[in-house]
């Protein structure tokens, strides 16, 4: 190999490396994503770092700022359901060019519930699963639709007291609840934190008897307080009317009426998938 030819192979090796090191690119007002360093180190150990002409844009915001994203991320440092660790290892590349695939072809393992993600009736009523209320039955016009943004008060769980308080107008069908939990960042953090606040028993009773809602979403992995998960849970699904939609990014939104559009994944069979979020001015 002549000295040019070792350097164009070097070039072509750094050019090729050079993807994932954009991940790390974040605006000020959203954290940068875990376990996701600005360098990646090569093959040869050297460091290398970001090259201006391949870097992909990584929003939050989309339409000078018309759509937002209120997903999450998906990477291995997300919270996982009562884990310290995070999610852990999430993606695998069984097939891999530099393997010599012909293409990347990556797979995925993820408990259904990580993330941003939807609980289907089957999720804690034994009969409903059996009989297959899995999210593929979920309706899409529940899930996309004029929504309400709303902020709890941040001293409490979701009791009725509070959902009274928060006056929720006869009508509204879809109510995202912006909670302590969007201020403490707590998606951001690897460790599932039971502190979080969610609706307590007598809030989602409340809900399911004093207004229109059918589209509950909140700020951290499940609607219910750590305290009366089951409890909350039972109350919301019972009737297949009401979809539970957790883990969503409420930062840097202001609250108010958008158009909301989740969309789960057809996985025929599971009570819950990841769900693409985003809201619509
Ligand atoms: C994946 O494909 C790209 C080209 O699209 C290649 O540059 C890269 O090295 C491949 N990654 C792996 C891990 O094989
Ligand atoms: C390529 O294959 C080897 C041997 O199976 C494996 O150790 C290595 O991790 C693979 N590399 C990629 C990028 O998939
Ligand atoms: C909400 O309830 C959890 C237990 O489920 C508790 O640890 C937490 O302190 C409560 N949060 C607030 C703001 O009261």
């Amino acid at each position: 190999m002549t000295p040019s030819q070792s350097f164009l192979l070097t070039c072509a090796l750094a050019h090729a490396l050079l993807l994932p090191s954009a991940l790390a690119t974040s605006n000020a007002a959203y954290p940068p994503p875990y376990g996701l360093d600005q360098t990646l180190t090569s093959t040869t150990g050297a460091t290398i770092s970001a090259a201006d002409d391949l870097v992909p844009v990584r929003r939050e915001v989309y339409g000078g700022g018309r759509i937002i994203d209120i997903s999450h991320q998906y990477h291995s440092e997300m919270p996982s359901w009562e884990s310290d660790g995070g999610v852990g290892q999430l993606l695998w590349l069984p097939k891999s060019m530099k393997n010599g695939s012909l293409a990347n072809n990556s797979e995925m393992k993820l408990p259904t519930h990580t993330g941003t993600h939807v609980d289907a009736p089957g999720h804690v009523f034994d009969h409903y699963f059996d009989a297959g209320f899995d999210v593929d039955t979920l309706d899409l016009e529940v899930l996309n639709g004029p929504a309400l943004l709303v902020d709890v008060p941040r001293d409490q769980n979701i009791t009725a007291k509070v959902m009274k308080s928060l006056n929720i107008p006869k009508g509204v069908k879809r109510v995202l609840f912006r909670t302590l939990n969007t201020d403490r960042g707590l998606m951001y953090n690897k460790a599932f934190d039971t502190s979080y606040v969610g609706f307590m028993k007598d809030g989602a009773q409340w809900l399911v008897d004093n207004t229109d809602v059918k589209l509950v979403g909140t700020d951290y992995l499940s609607v219910a307080a750590f305290d009366d998960l089951i409890p909350a849970h039972l109350v919301f699904l019972k009737s297949r009317e009401i979809i539970l939609v957790e883990g969503l990014k409420l930062d840097d939104v202001k609250a108010g009426i958008y158009s909301v559009h989740c969309l789960p994944l057809r996985l025929v069979g599971a009570e819950g998938s990841p769900i693409r979020c985003i809201l619509i001015k």
